[in-house]
């Protein structure tokens, strides 16, 4: 049997990653919260599984160094590379919203030039584009919320899950763009060198 290398999305996915894994009796050994390590094996020796930063799970399986990713469809959108994706896990569900302060509301509608602060600069040019609106997009890494608040942008471009970041600095959705959760992708050439085993995880992940 083939070994399997898995590449997990660090972060606000990654308990429920271990929790999908643990299902189909796939344990990382010596995973923990408080742990700094990178790579685990399986507690069967069968597994590897490493802890990437979430856009950089696409780039591990496109290489091929590891067969299997669990990531947020935002980042495959954002990164878009030629994976084969293959089953939506159903959870970490959220929406990518374009959102503004209320007042905003018809300028970001409307067909002026509006600036766009994102940590996805890729869905978010795809998407107005397809809408023929006239942006400028302002890539921020983080908190992108800071944007309209400190007169950066007009909107942002970002994943809403509760809202309650929104909320708490007086903005809110304008526009939903597309609704997201956590998929599994399989590297091309292992999808086909590694059927069965791919094949055995991927229905285990499926089963309710
Ligand atoms: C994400 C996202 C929003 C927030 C949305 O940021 O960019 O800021 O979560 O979640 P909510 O609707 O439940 O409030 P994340 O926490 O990943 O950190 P970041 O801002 O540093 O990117």
């Amino acid at each position: 049997m083939s070994r399997i290398t898995f590449a997990l999305a660090k972060g606000r996915l990654a308990k429920k990653t271990l929790e999908i894994l643990e299902k189909i009796n796939i344990r990382p050994l010596d995973l923990t919260d408080d742990s700094r390590k990178l790579v685990f094996n399986s507690s069967d020796d069968k597994y590897t599984f490493f802890l990437a930063k979430p856009s950089d799970v696409p780039t591990y399986v496109d290489y091929g160094v590891a067969d299997i990713g669990i990531v947020g469809l935002d980042t495959i959108l954002e990164e878009g590379r030629d994976l084969y994706e293959c089953l939506d896990l159903n959870v970490g569900k959220c929406k990518m919203c374009i959102a503004a302060y209320p007042k905003k509301r018809d300028l970001i509608l409307g067909n002026e030039w509006i600036k766009v602060a994102t940590k996805y600069p890729n869905i978010a040019s795809k998407y107005f584009e397809s809408k023929n609106r006239k942006v400028e997009i302002i890539k921020l890494n983080g908190s992108v919320e800071l944007g309209p608040i400190v007169g950066l942008s007009d909107c942002i471009v970002d994943i809403v899950e509760s809202g309650k970041t929104l909320k708490e600095n007086g903005l809110e959705v304008i526009e939903e763009i597309c609704d997201l959760s956590a998929r599994v992708i399989v590297n091309k050439v292992s999808i086909k060198t590694k059927y069965e085993e791919i094949s055995k995880i991927l229905k285990g992940m499926e089963a309710p």
